[in-house]
């Protein structure tokens, strides 16, 4: 199997390394030798980062404190994405499309393309940004609640344990939707199959709706959500409209259902800082057009009220903006 992660962040270095450490590249497959050996490469733009990993390997820091260094086949290079067989991509949701659009004419239409960004339309923009000679890919959906974060160039640390799921467009889960679950459990963490993609796809879009901006815009790290009784407020009115528009949607997820998700989340990654916050930090754009933003957008299509949501995209917006003028 030849896998490409798209995006040298720190979720993406981090399975780029799981990937690594568990397939051994080159093999050859001893019942099949004429097959194509296997591969694992991490795709990102030029960066100190992707610099280091390449030439030094990734270190690579668990929860429990310990430390190694992984080789990983890191570049920038699109023609090295050749012949990959799944494709994960985990670039901010407003990269999507910019960043595998260089690698359209390596892929066929038998790769599969898989999501496990944040926030709603990743995979709309990945289907349009791959269309080439009237081919595309599958497009696959996933969501992860695994947390890194990256140290210094070629370092992360593995903050946060969660779920992984991957699903289809359509509901059925395929022998090949299969194979690649357990690809990703066997070679990085525990991933299943799903028929409900869309439900939890919103679950997720849910806890970052909540977590992120709130944690942001307040400076805090992602367990004061659950201990800051204001911020818990704040928290389930989020979740609470977005339960409102799924609903609408046609995706059945009752609010005490999301609220529940929310704090779940908070509780696993406590001392993590939300991509949100690490983004304002660093003055860097944030997701939140894809995900309260997002929420906005399809909440006016089914005429729904979601004050809270709009509140937490203009402030968020007003402070990237700020921040860019500065
Ligand atoms: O965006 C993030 O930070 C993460 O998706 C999550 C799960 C909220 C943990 O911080």
């Amino acid at each position: 199997m030849r896998i490409t992660v798209v995006g040298a962040g720190a979720m993406g270095t981090l399975v780029a390394a799981r990937l690594s450490s568990a397939i051994t590249p080159n093999a050859t497959d001893e019942d099949d030798p004429g097959a194509r050996p296997s591969q694992v490469v991490l795709y990102g733009r030029p960066s100190a980062h992707l610099d280091t990993i390449a030439r030094d390997g990734a270190t690579l820091t668990e929860r429990d404190g310990s430390t190694s260094v992984i080789r990983i086949h890191a570049t920038s290079d699109p023609a090295e994405v050749e012949g990959s067989d799944l494709l994960i991509c985990l670039v901010k949701a407003w990269a999507s499309g910019e960043s595998v659009a260089p690698l359209k004419s390596y892929l066929t239409r038998d790769t599969i393309v898989l999501t496990l960004q944040n926030g709603l339309g990743n995979a709309a923009q990945l289907r349009s940004a791959l269309l080439h000679d009237g081919v595309r890919p599958h497009v696959w959906l996933g969501v992860t609640t695994q947390a890194a974060i990256r140290t210094a160039p070629g370092a992360i640390t593995h903050t946060g344990s969660g779920i992984t799921v991957i699903g289809r467009k359509s509901s059925e889960v395929n022998p090949r939707l299969r194979e690649a679950a357990s690809t990703m459990t066997n070679g990085a963490w525990k991933t299943a199959a799903v028929e409900d993609i869309h439900r939890w796809v919103w679950r997720k879009l849910a806890v970052n709706a909540a977590i992120n901006p709130i944690t942001a815009l307040a400076g805090v790290p992602n367990r004061a959500i659950r201990e800051n009784s204001e911020l818990q407020k704040a928290a389930k009115i989020i979740a609470s409209e977005v339960a409102a528009v799924a609903t609408a949607r046609g995706i059945s997820l009752d609010a005490r259902e999301l609220i529940a998700a929310v704090n779940g989340v908070a509780e696993a990654t406590g001392d993590d800082r939300s991509s949100m916050l690490v983004d304002l930090e660093h003055g860097s754009r944030t997701e939140i057009e894809a995900i309260n933003g997002a929420i906005v957008s399809e909440a006016r299509r089914e005429r729904i009220p979601v004050p809270a949501n709009q509140l937490m995209t203009a402030l968020v917006r007003a402070r990237e903006r700020h921040q860019a003028a500065k």
